[in-house]
C-alpha cells in the first residue's frame, strides 16, 4: 500500500506521519524540535526518526513511501524548496527540501504550516465542503492558508494567505517582520497572554495561558473578558479584510484557543459579521477547525498524495 509522509515542524515538536490515500494515519510520532541545534542536524535526526517508524510499521521505504510533504512555520519558497525566514526557527536561508530529499531519497514539497493546515482542514476537517477557505491558525503567530477548489493558494512568493501580518492597528506594536500593528501582535495567543498580563491577570497555579484567559472569563472576570474581547475585535478586523478580498464560503479558525468553543467563536462570527461587506459576511461561515493538531501532518501528507493522483 502506497503512503505519503507527512511533516509538520513546529516551535516546540516536529509531528510525523504516515498517511494512506484516504486520509487514514497507519503510523505516527511526534519528537522535540530542538531548532537551536540547526537544521543539519535537525533533518538527520527526524529522518532516523521516520525510517525507525517505517521499519517498526512494516512500511517499505523504497516501495511504499510515495513522498515526503513538509510545513513549517515562516516564509518560505515552495517552487525552491527553501525555508527563507523562519523567525521563530532562527533558521534563514535553508534549502530544507534538498536537505531532505538527500536525507530520505524521496521526493519532497515543503510549504508553509498555515497553507497545509488549511489543505489538511478542506481534505479531512471542517472546510470539507468549501471552493474557497480562508483557514487562521492561532498560536505563537497568526497563519493564515487559502485553499481553493482543494489546492493551496500560493501567489507568486508562496506568501498568499499570510493574514497575520496584515496591519489592523496604526500605530500598533512591533512585529517579528519588521511592521507595526500587524494581526499578530493582537490576536495570537501570544498576544492574548500578553494582553492578560499586562491587564493584571495571573495564572490559577503559576503560568498564564490562553485556555487559563478563557477559563477566567467563563466565571465571569470582567477583565479576562476585556482582554478576550480586544483580541476578537482585531481578529474580525483581520478576517474581514481577508474575507472583502477573497470572498470565501468559509473560514475555519484553527490553533489551541478554538477549544474554547462558543465563547470564541460566537462573538467572531458577531464581529465579523460587521466588519465585513455583507454580501461577503453572508456568504461566509465561520467554524472551528476540527483536526485539531493534526491537520498539519494530514495536510502535508495530502500535498505528495494530491500529486500522486493528478499523475
Ligand atoms: C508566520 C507564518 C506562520 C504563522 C503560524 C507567522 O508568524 O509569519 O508564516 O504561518 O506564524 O506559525
Ligand atoms: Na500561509
Ligand atoms: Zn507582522
Amino acid at each position: 500500500e502506497r503512503v505519503a509522509l507527512g511533516i509538520d515542524i513546529g516551535g516546540t515538536n516536529v509531528k510525523v506521519a504516515f498517511v494512506k490515500h484516504d486520509g487514514q494515519v497507519i503510523a505516527q510520532e511526534s519528537i522535540p524540535t530542538a531548532p537551536e541545534r540547526g537544521p543539519e542536524r535537525f533533518v538527520s535526526s527526524v529522518a532516523e526518526t521516520v525510517r525507525q517508524l517505517a521499519s517498526d510499521n512494516h512500511i517499505d521505504w523504497d516501495n511504499d513511501v510515495l513522498g515526503v510533504g513538509v510545513g513549517i512555520a515562516g516564509f518560505l519558497d515552495y517552487k525552491r524548496g527553501f525555508v527563507e525566514e523562519s523567525v521563530n526557527l532562527h533558521w534563514f536561508d535553508v534549502p530544507m527540501a534538498e536537505m531532505f530529499e538527500r536525507a530520505l531519497g524521496k521526493p519532497v514539497r515543503l510549504d508553509n504550516d498555515a497553507n497545509v493546515a488549511a489543505l489538511g482542514e478542506v481534505w479531512l476537517g471542517a472546510g470539507r465542503s468549501a471552493t474557497t477557505a480562508l483557514c487562521v491558525t492561532l498560536g505563537t503567530g497568526v497563519g493564515g492558508g487559502i485553499v481553493i477548489d482543494g489546492h493551496i493558494h500560493r501567489g507568486a512568493s508562496t506568501m498568499a494567505g499570510e493574514i497575520g501580518h496584515i496591519q489592523v492597528k496604526n500605530d500598533g506594536e512591533l512585529c517579528n517582520c519588521g511592521h507595526y500593528g500587524c494581526l499578530e501582535t493582537l490576536s495570537s495567543a501570544t498576544a492574548l497572554v500578553r494582553n492578560g498580563l499586562a491587564a493584571g491577570l495571573a495564572g490559577e497555579d503559576g503560568e498564564l495561558t490562553a485556555k487559563g484567559i478563557f477559563d477566567l472569563a467563563s466565571t465571569g472576570n470582567a477583565t479576562a473578558q476585556r482582554v478576550i474581547e480586544d483580541m476578537i475585535h482585531w481578529l474580525a478586523l483581520g478576517l474581514s479584510t481577508g474575507a472583502n478580498l477573497l470572498n470565501p464560503d468559509i473560514i475555519v479558525i484553527a490553533g489551541g484557543v478554538v477549544n474554547a468553543g462558543n465563547a470564541l467563536i460566537e462573538p467572531l462570527r458577531e464581529a465579523f459579521s460587521k466588519a465585513a461587506l455583507q454580501r461577503v459576511a453572508r456568504a461566509c461561515t465561520v467554524v472551528p477547525a476540527t483536526l485539531g493538531s493534526q491537520a498539519g501532518v494530514l495536510g502535508a501528507a495530502r500535498l505528495v498524495l494530491q500529486v500522486a493522483e493528478t499523475a
